[in-house]
């Protein structure tokens, strides 16, 4: 067994994950985040953390970083996550889409931080219950993430007995089918939704984005929360960038945009909209 992460090792991993992915992980979380690299160690046949660390930084130990990702990071996520938020998207913000678009009939919506796939669904099932008519447009959300076991997850559309609790039954019902024999994750998105998402692998600190806009709405939530503000600017202003005139920005609910870029117009519950012309 390897002994604890001391202070002086765990500072080292930290300090390379903000550099590389902008993930700051608190001193509280030492010890478990030693014990998951070090259990990574064994498999590979490290002894000293140190080691490990170097091997991680050269070209050989390259996908290790990426591994560390997949296992580090927070993520947690729920269908209809922030329910407030949702219910005035579903009010008011898609129903303008709906009736501004009708002319061009394209729709793009890109949740950004996608975890396991619960909010482009979401937003999917919203927008299928509150302006059907888009699914007969050209309609598409990217979904993209850091973590790839998150985003095959999320692609495969699969999740547990929990989702019986997140979900309304009667969107339950007309959105998830029950596969036979599915183990521990009964319930399956509907290809009318799984169709419609496509999920890319995407670090937010590495810009430019190599992605193509504009998009009506762009969902961030609930992940600027581990950066600093000089890296939150830069993402959001290359939300900036990527949205169209008069786009909405979702944040999470604890989550603004106070000094970090006043080119947005708050239009409540953490709804942000890029103001004409700015
Ligand atoms: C707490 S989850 C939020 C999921 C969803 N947006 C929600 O609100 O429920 C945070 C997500 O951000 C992703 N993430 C963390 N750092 C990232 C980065 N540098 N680039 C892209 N995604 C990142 C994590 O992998 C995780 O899936």
């Amino acid at each position: 067994m390897l002994p604890e992460m001391t202070e002086a090792e765990f500072a080292l991993f930290v300090q390379y994950f903000t550099r590389k992915v902008g993930i700051t992980i608190p001193e509280h979380k030492r010890a478990g985040f030693g014990r998951k690299v070090a259990g990574r160690m064994e498999g590979l046949g490290f002894s000293s953390y140190v080691s490990y660390y170097r091997f991680m930084k050269s070209q050989e130990g390259a996908d290790e970083l990426d591994f560390l990702v997949n296992h580090v990071t927070i993520d947690m996520s729920r269908f209809f996550r922030g329910e407030r938020q949702l219910a005035h998207f579903g009010d008011s913000v898609v129903p303008e889409l709906a009736s501004k678009l009708r002319g061009t009939r394209k729709l793009r919506v890109w949740s950004a931080g996608c975890a396991r796939g619960q909010e482009p669904y979401t937003v999917a099932m919203i927008l299928a219950e509150r302006a059907r008519e888009v699914f007969t447009w050209d309609f598409k959300i990217l979904a993209t993430d850091i973590d790839s076991d998150s985003l095959s997850a999320a692609a495969a559309g699969l999740y547990g007995p929990e989702t019986a609790g997140e979900v309304p039954p009667e969107l339950l019902d007309r959105y998830f089918s029950r596969p036979r024999n599915a183990g521990n994750k009964p319930y399956r998105i509907r290809a009318i939704l799984r169709n419609r998402v496509s999920f890319r692998k995407l670090n937010l600190l590495e810009t430019p984005y190599p992605i193509r806009g504009p998009f009506s709405v762009i969902l961030c939530r609930n992940v600027m929360i581990y950066f600093d503000t000089a890296t939150r600017k830069i993402i959001v202003s290359e939300f900036h960038r990527l949205l169209a005139d008069g786009g909405f920005l979702l944040l999470g609910s604890t989550e603004s945009l106070f000094g970090v870029d006043d080119r947005f117009i708050l239009s409540g519950q953490a709804i942000y909209r890029k103001a004409p012309g700015r």
